[in-house]
């Protein structure tokens, strides 16, 4: 491990002018991961290019959750072989939730040889020394320790100058039986309070308008910690931040959605009126063999108890198709359960089965009947969603404008707090703003509307 000085001094001009590129899979938890990599490359002294063709530093940040990801990132290194081969001072370096496998780690050891340094979620502090070392001793480096406290006062990058993540928590403790992120990312930990909010605090002081709480399951924070908090409480200490104009959080279990959280909602304007609650299945008995702890009644119960509270508040979701014991009938449940609910949207996947996992076992169910399920899902959600973007026609709502719309130059895009992505014409300089707009076009994925007073 390098710990010298002088070794860093001697490096210290030897990054100026080289840049990095990093490719991110997965979810906003490696997002932010990635914040906070590009930021410790930023201080070494490189920059950053969208190019990857060009990058001198180039990083994948991985993930595990389904085989296609794990496909993708095989491919895009694999492409990189001649690169390496012409330019052989190029660093190229994984990370990430696939890294924290021995399986993946060994594939990566020995049939992409191209890849130099190799390092896992619990170890992102240590990036700097890890090049480093690899310069020095000309070796590759696999380095996937666990030193990196959560507490640990790490800067970051923030995508913008307005919006931020916070990491509240890492891990899982929940061992859903398809699901991989357990293994991958460990037992579930929280921060300290005090160390969010102040945090959250210097983001505020700093501009920031919008701040999502980030945690694989954010409503069990606190529960196994020292410190007496909940994230109900912790969220309403962040709302009540002055100055604070947008918070969101990000992901929740159904299992632990308690009344308390929505009162906190409910009282506080600046916390987004959007939930995004993972149903996976509208079958008790695919609930049950997943371990998620809870019943089509009870999700059911927490649309009503979130919509009776909130009347406007956007529900999403995430649904999985092709459970290996998942029947029609199991099926069709799903599908009444998307009926009744009304999702503003949903994340739906086809059951992809991950090594280790309990589901892992089962016989997968025929390729073919899958893919005609996930289909029927989506002739099912559609509509639904399309409906609900109806509803907002001709109504006037808040938006932060976060970026140039990517179909059109002369449009920017940006979100209502519902969560709803809205294109509007308007000019560059209201990005980071928060305007009205009015809505006069909508899609199934999207609305579209103009700037009003
Ligand atoms: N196969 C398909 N989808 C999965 N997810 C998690 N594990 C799997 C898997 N093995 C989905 C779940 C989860 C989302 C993040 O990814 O719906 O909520
Ligand atoms: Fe995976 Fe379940 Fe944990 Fe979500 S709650 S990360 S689906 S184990």
């Amino acid at each position: 491990m390098i710990e010298d000085k002088k070794i860093f001094e001697k490096y210290n001009d030897f990054f100026k002018g080289k840049k990095y590129n990093i490719t991110t899979f997965g979810c906003q938890m490696n997002e932010h991961d990635s914040e906070r990599i590009s930021f410790l490359l930023e201080k070494l002294g490189y920059t950053k290019t969208d190019d990857r063709s060009k990058a001198d530093f180039i990083l994948f940040n991985t993930c595990l959750v389904r085989e296609n990801a794990e496909l993708k990132l095989y491919g895009q290194i694999g492409s990189l072989k001649k690169i390496k081969q012409e330019h052989p001072d190029k660093i190229i370096s994984v990370s990430g939730c696939m890294m924290q496998t021995t399986d993946a780690r060994k594939i990566i050891e020995e049939k992409y040889k191209n890849v130099d340094i190799v390092f896992g979620t619990k170890n992102i502090n240590k990036l700097p020394k890890l090049i480093l070392e690899y310069l020095e001793t000309g070796k590759r480096v696999f380095d996937v320790s666990t030193e990196y406290e959560l507490n640990d006062f790490v800067e970051y990058n923030n995508k913008n100058n307005f919006q931020a993540y916070v990491n509240i928590m890492r891990g899982c403790d929940n061992f859903c039986s398809y699901c991989i992120v357990p293994y991958a990312r460990g037992r579930e930990e929280s921060r300290r309070p005090s160390d969010i909010i102040e945090e959250c605090n210097s983001l505020v002081e700093r501009g920031f308008k919008e701040i999502t709480l980030l945690g694989q399951n954010v409503n069990s924070y606190g529960n196994k910690s020292k410190f007496n908090a909940s994230f109900p409480e912790l969220l309403d200490k962040i709302a009540n931040i002055n100055g604070l104009e947008r918070l969101r959080f990000i992901s929740s279990h159904p299992k632990d959605l308690t009344k308390d959280l929505i009162d906190v909602m409910k009282k506080n304007n600046n916390i987004c009126k959007s939930f995004h609650l993972p149903l996976q299945s509208g079958s008790d008995k695919v609930l049950n063999e997943m371990n998620r702890h809870y019943t089509s009644e009870k999700y059911l119960e927490l649309v009503k108890m979130l919509r009776n509270s909130m009347p406007d508040i956007s529900i999403t979701t995430d649904i999985i198709v092709g459970y290996p014991t998942e029947t029609e009938e199991d099926f069709l449940q799903t599908l009444e359960i998307c009926k009744k609910v009304e999702f503003d949207s949903a994340f739906t996947f086809e059951y992809s089965p991950r090594p280790g996992t309990r589901a892992s076992k089962l016989k997968s169910l025929e390729k073919e009947i899958v893919q005609d399920r996930f289909e029927r899902l989506l002739n099912v959600l559609y509509p639904i969603f399309n409906k609900k973007n109806k509803e907002y026609l001709g109504k006037t709502v808040q938006v932060l404008l976060e970026e140039k719309s990517k179909n059109d130059s002369e449009m920017l895009s940006g979100r209502t707090d519902t969560n709803k992505l809205v294109h509007v014409k308007a000019p560059i300089s209201k990005i980071g703003e928060i305007v009205n707009v009015k809505i006069k076009k909508h899609t199934s994925f999207t609305l579209e509307g103009d700037m009003v007073d």
